[in-house]
């Protein structure tokens, strides 16, 4: 984990906000008149932790837009506010084509699950976009491995179409979180730094073995061994720490503040 030659600047929230207003207009579509095309023997698979996700997708985003409210007033940024707005916007779009795949497929949605109970008391008790933001990065690691696995598990054209929309929004939705908390661990010493990463590694490994152990038959049905799931999320993660090293990014206003040494010859 070295500096790059070249490292990008961080987008800014305009830029954040451009990407989310083209992204909503370029969406994959979704041929929902072709009807669930699920077999009983796919959807027992999946079925269960999929009404899981669903309801994971569909939160109303109160906590983060507070938090996010706070952290756009303190840093000045009022347009990462939008940015935030648009996301969660994305998220409730997930939520929502999911519920309406479980619709066509006649299961019942969900309206308590200990994963979900787990996270939204997380995300209750963060109060700070830096902890929100790990939280989310993590399960979004997670969200890209197990929509995989669906999208692996399942005939279904509709199904199939919702995962890979998904999984198109969540990379850039990783990159989001990873930037953010790049500009949030910039400032912090190094041993403080090493300690986040620390917690970190000991938290993933929890949200790793929890998610496991609450979708493992949806995760087999789409090809993951444990053995598969637990190297594939840490690679996952491992690019996800790579991507909010505050050493990846070219940060130009310090660049700014860099006088020369007037005794160094050039
Ligand atoms: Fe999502
Ligand atoms: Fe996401």
């Amino acid at each position: 984990m070295g500096a790059e030659a070249n490292p990008p600047a961080v987008r800014t929230s305009a830029e954040w906000v451009a990407y989310f207003r083209a992204n909503a207009q370029r969406l994959l579509p979704v041929p929902w008149d072709a009807g669930a095309g699920v077999t009983p023997a796919e959807l027992a698979e999946v079925a269960d932790s999929l009404r899981a996700w669903q309801l994971g997708e569909t939160s109303d985003g109160r906590h983060l837009l507070a938090a996010a409210a706070r952290h756009a007033a303190a840093t000045g940024d009022p347009a990462f506010l939008d940015a935030v707005r648009l996301f969660i916007a994305e998220e409730q779009r997930h939520g929502a084509d999911l519920g309406r795949f479980l619709d066509l497929a006649g299961v019942p949605w969900k309206t308590w699950d200990w994963g979900d109970a787990a996270f939204r008391a997380f995300r209750y008790l963060l109060p700070r976009i830096e902890l929100w933001a790990t939280v989310v990065v993590m399960v979004e690691t997670h969200a890209l491995l197990y929509y995989a696995a669906v999208r692996r598990a399942t005939g279904s054209a509709v199904l199939r179409r919702v995962c890979e929309q998904i999984l198109r929004d969540e990379v850039p939705h990783l990159r989001f979180q990873c930037e953010r908390l790049a500009v949030l661990h910039r400032r912090r010493p190094r041993p403080l730094r090493a300690l986040t990463l620390a917690a970190h590694r000991v938290f993933f490994a929890g949200v790793t073995l929890a998610v496991w152990v609450g979708h493992r038959r949806a995760l087999r049905a789409g090809g993951f061994t444990f053995g598969r799931f637990w190297r594939a999320a840490w690679a996952r993660m491992g690019a996800a720490w790579r991507a909010m090293d505050p050493r990846a990014y070219a940060w130009p206003e310090e660049a700014r503040r860099v006088r020369p040494i007037p005794w160094f010859p050039e």
